[in-house]
């Protein structure tokens, strides 16, 4: 199923609302932008990194708190963006007690698989309670799920290479018990809204190639 404009994604593990503004099916599967809207306590899902993909934040309102490479940067006004590096390690959290956070992110190479993986089988996985506090899918659907997707995120802890031989050596007994890479429902599941996309100010829209 195509990912297009204006669709609403929720992780409501996460607290976290994405509305597509730019959906990779509008660059050839290279780039998408997103709408993400944070509660007050939300958060991205555990510590990951994106081997081939450079990921952009740029604050609209609220407040941002991205961890990268071991230091926190708070984005508190708006315009202010920050960079992910492919390959480097990050997560993001709402810093803001009472009011909800709106940040644009960009997410550029792989943009097609990262549809894929997060908006449809992560967030599926989290819309029907199955996995833990911090929005991660248990071992068992890590096992087949993440040696797929390891070009567009690889979560943090243990050292990949561990994670390949315990999710190599698991993966047979998860497929025996049902579990799938991508659940055929979540690929197919509609988005439940369509929400209309809020002008963007321009030192927002400046961080972004919107189209
Ligand atoms: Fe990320």
């Amino acid at each position: 199923m195509v990912v297009n404009p204006g669709e609403v994604y929720y992780n409501p593990r996460c607290r976290e609302k994405v509305v597509i503004r730019t959906p990779a099916a509008h660059t050839n599967g290279e780039r998408i932008i997103m709408d993400v809207y944070v509660d007050p306590g939300g958060f991205v899902a555990g510590y990951h990194s994106h081997p081939f993909s450079e990921e952009r934040f740029t604050l609209v309102r609220g407040r941002l708190r991205v961890h990268i490479a071991g230091e926190d940067v708070i984005l508190k006004e708006t315009g202010q963006s920050v960079l992910i590096p492919p390959g480097k390690v990050h997560r993001w959290y709402s810093d803001s007690a009472d009011d909800e956070t709106f940040m644009l992110c960009e997410l550029r190479n792989k943009a097609d698989r990262f549809e894929k993986l997060v908006l449809r089988q992560l967030f599926g996985l989290a819309q029907d309670g199955k996995t833990n506090d911090v929005g991660v899918p248990g071992l068992l659907q890590r096992a087949v799920t993440l040696p797929e997707f390891a070009d567009v995120v690889r979560y943090a802890s243990p050292p990949w290479p561990v994670q390949r031989v315990l999710y190599g050596a698991l993966a047979p007994i998860a497929r025996m018990l049902g579990y799938q890479s991508c659940n055929p429902e979540y690929m197919e599941r509609a988005p439940e809204e369509t929400a209309e996309l809020e002008e963007l100010p321009p030192e927002v829209a400046a961080h972004h190639l919107i189209n």
